[in-house]
């Protein structure tokens, strides 16, 4: 069988990041974790503790070595089997846990129960994992891995445009907490990442707009060509007209890929990851998490941004003009009206605030931010006024 090169390769300081990006990779999973493991002297049929030439043998026998799939009721109908007969045709032991589908499932009881399953079947520190999702899956099943016996393997295989560009990299993994969202989690980097970005066909439109305005994020922040590309392209990839090139996933998840080698654990560079995140943030958990895709929110949160650094001489009028105008296409499309000072209120309990103070990235031009700490209060209402009358117009 020939060898299936990883796409691109990211580097944190603990590991080397694999990522494999094709139309039809779901179909070649199988071949592509075997070969992976086979790399590391493990493989299917080969249990636990057993040296390779001993394998040989037992991977002919009824042993084979299990691997979970942890994935929601949603993507468990669409893709599921087509990825149980993948893992089995390269001699896995398939394993399914099916989880509820939406931002629920981020919670220790998840966690909980996936540890017990676990326990029950009795894997060990060589199984494999693979989160089949969005982003809530890939987060919560990232999280279970790594505190399982202190860390199984475990691969990504995101199937929403949020998860392909931005959640299955960069190895944050967690879940929510009655207090707020994500804030119980680590970094674990996965073994690999599969996109297949054909996975995305049957996406909803809502789901499709949630992961452009990360796609819009990553053009603002690093990629002015990207950003042309959204421009001439969004309303068409929108509607589905036009499939969402592979080259766009690729471009968005080597800039996340870059930014994570040079700063794995978000204390320089990859907060510009947050461009339209600290008022996104505040107004995902003004609307209970429900109200909001978290694309939505993040849509609101760059054209606040945007209207801030325009404001104080940043970038210019006709580059807000022209990040607005791709917002439009991605806001949503209905919202309760919001008072100023609720969402203000709300940005008060950001995990990111430094010393007391939001971090805001402010845009200086297309393809470049800078990370700012002296927002004043005036700025911010002055934002959310704007936000407020372009919601309306
Ligand atoms: N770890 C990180 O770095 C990181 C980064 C960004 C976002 N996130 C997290 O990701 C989550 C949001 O991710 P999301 O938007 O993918 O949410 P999600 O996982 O809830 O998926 C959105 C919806 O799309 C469905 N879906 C997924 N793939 C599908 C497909 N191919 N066809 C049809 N339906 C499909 C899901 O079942 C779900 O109903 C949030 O919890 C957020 O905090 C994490
Ligand atoms: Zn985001």
């Amino acid at each position: 069988m020939k060898k299936i090169s990883p796409t691109l390769t990211g580097h944190t300081p603990g590991r080397r990041v694999e990522v494999f990006l094709a139309n039809g990779l779901i179909d070649r999973l199988g071949e592509v974790i075997l070969q992976s493991v086979g790399a590391h002297g493990r493989g299917p049929g080969v249990p636990s503790g057993k040296s390779k030439s001993q394998a040989k043998s037992s991977a002919r026998s009824t042993n084979r070595s299990p691997i979970e799939i942890v994935t929601d009721r949603n993507v468990a109908g669409l893709l599921g089997q087509r990825v149980i007969d993948s893992l089995a045709n390269s001699g896995w032991s398939v394993n399914v846990s099916v989880t509820p589908a939406g931002e629920n499932i981020k919670s220790s009881a998840t966690v909980a129960k996936l540890h017990n399953h676990w326990f029950e079947l009795g894997y060990d520190r060589n199984t494999p994992v693979i989160a089949l999702g969005g982003g809530t899956v890939g987060d919560v099943t990232g999280f279970a891995a790594a505190t399982f016996l202190r860390g199984l393997p475990f691969w990504q295989v995101p199937t929403s445009i949020v998860a392909q560009v931005d959640a299955a990299l960069g190895g944050k993994v967690g879940i929510n907490h009655t207090r707020g969202k994500n804030l119980i989690g680590c970094f674990y980097q996965p073994a690999g990442i599969v996109i297949d970005p054909s996975a995305l066909d049957t996406l909803p439109i809502r789901e499709r707009c949630s992961g452009f305005a990360e796609v819009v994020k990553y053009g603002v922040i690093a990629d002015r060509t990207l950003f042309q590309a959204c421009e001439r392209h969004l309303e068409s990839w929108i509607s589905g007209d036009e499939a969402i090139p592979d080259s766009v996933i690729k471009r968005c998840a080597r800039i996340k890929l870059r930014i994570v080698a040079a700063d794995e654990t978000d204390h320089g560079l990859r907060r510009t990851l947050n461009f339209g995140h600290t008022l996104g943030h505040a107004f995902e958990r003004w609307g209970k998490y429900r109200a909001l895709r978290h694309g939505e929110a993040v849509a609101l949160g760059m054209v606040g941004a945007g209207w801030m650094a325009m404001k104080r001489g940043l970038w210019s009028g006709r580059d807000f003009t022209r990040l607005a105008k791709l917002c439009t296409l991605l806001r949503p499309r209905r919202l309760a009206a919001f008072k100023v000072s609720d969402i203000a209120r709300h940005l008060s309990v950001d995990k990111k605030r430094i010393r007391g103070r939001n971090v805001w990235i402010l845009p200086r031009g297309i393809g470049r931010v800078d990370v700012c700490a002296d927002v004043t209060e005036k700025e911010i209402s002055g934002a959310l006024s704007y936000i407020a009358a372009w919601l309306r117009s």
